[in-house]
């Protein structure tokens, strides 16, 4: 990883850790065992790259090369929907994991109805900090519709892709556990791919794009762009996640490695082979980066992220 990259990283993860400490109830407000599991799965070590994706797409739109005041808060936003996302995701009736982020699953150490719990309390919690951002109402509701309609289970067309396809996060949720066992088409995997995690990272963008035009207008077709840019990143990032189960060990990704075979999960590999995967992931890349040439070099910190996203090992 070279070193402007590196920085961003790190610096997103003390803001974005920052913000997390200041806005989750502390550990020994009532009922203790939610928020505790709250902070047990918030605070296990996650990447943090929704809400740095986030910050510097609002840093771009923003222009002058500061963050946004507060920005970091939209972003501790997203990383609580992601978590929330994750401790569902682990549960055992979707992919039953016991392991996260290196530490054990939400309902292993704190029981299943708790982590079911914590996972609605970080949602709604998600959703009051975004209602208390700092920005013009109109902004405000813009960005509580735009990430509310990729967090759900919205119907919606992608590419060319001719049916009808789920475009939120819990659509693409459903379609994955109902296609376990399947044998998977292209169409299917890119549907869910697009859907269950493509769309919170498409979101984080678009969000903290619409959080910096609250600074400086977004000019015509600037936001299509940086749309686009998400839902290439995101399409790369899954099936990079897919190409980690199947070729590191779990103590480096920090979850139970080789759970998608297993479980036989509609996964990009399944479909065209790790090689072609990885040739897949970079093409996406260089997509992204064509939807944000016209920004120059402002659009440098994001290009470096969605490059960062391709060759991470974890
Ligand atoms: C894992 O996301 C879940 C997927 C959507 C594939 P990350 O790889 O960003 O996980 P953390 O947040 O760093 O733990
Ligand atoms: C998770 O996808 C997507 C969401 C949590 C919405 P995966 O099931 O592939 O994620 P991991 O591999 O468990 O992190
Ligand atoms: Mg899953
Ligand atoms: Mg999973
Ligand atoms: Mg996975």
């Amino acid at each position: 990883m070279d070193s402007p990259v590196r920085s961003l990283l790190a610096s997103g993860v003390t803001l974005t850790d920052a913000s997390l400490e200041r806005l989750l109830p502390s550990p020994d407000t009532l009922p203790h065992s939610i928020h505790r599991a709250m902070r047990h799965s918030v605070f296990a070590g996650g990447k943090r790259l929704r809400p740095i994706l986030c910050m510097e797409a609002a840093r771009m739109v923003a222009g002058g090369g500061d963050l946004p005041a507060d920005v970091a808060d939209l972003g501790a936003a997203l990383e609580m929907l992601h978590t929330y996302s994750l401790i569902h995701d682990d549960l055992p009736a979707l992919d039953n994991d016991d392991l996260r982020r290196g530490h054990p699953t939400c309902h292993v150490a704190f029981g299943e109805a708790i982590a079911i719990l914590a996972g609605d309390a970080l949602q709604t919690l998600a959703f009051q900090t975004i209602a208390q951002l700092p920005v013009p109402a109109v902004t405000v509701v813009h960005i509580l519709r735009e990430i509310s309609i990729a967090v759900g289970t919205g119907i919606g067309r992608f590419g060319d892709i001719n049916t009808e396809i789920p475009s939120g996060m819990i659509g693409g949720q459903v379609v994955d556990i109902e296609s376990e066992g399947v044998p998977p088409t292209a169409d299917l995997v890119e549907a869910i791919h697009r859907a269950k995690t493509g769309a919170l990272i498409t979101t984080s963008i678009v969000a903290g794009a619409l959080y910096g035009s609250s600074q400086r207008p977004l000019s015509d077709g600037s936001l299509a762009r940086i749309r686009e840019f998400g839902e290439k990143a995101g399409l790369a990032f899954q099936i990079v996640d897919d190409i980690l189960d199947m070729t590191q060990s779990s103590e480096e990704l920090g979850k139970t490695a080789g759970k998608d075979t297993a479980s036989i999960k509609a996964t990009w590999p399944a479909v065209y082979g790790i090689e072609r995967s990885r040739q897949d992931a970079d093409a996406l890349i260089a997509d992204a980066f064509a939807a944000v040439e016209p920004f120059g070099s402002a659009a440098d910190p994001l290009k470096s992220l969605a490059q960062y996203l391709t060759t991470r090992t974890h």
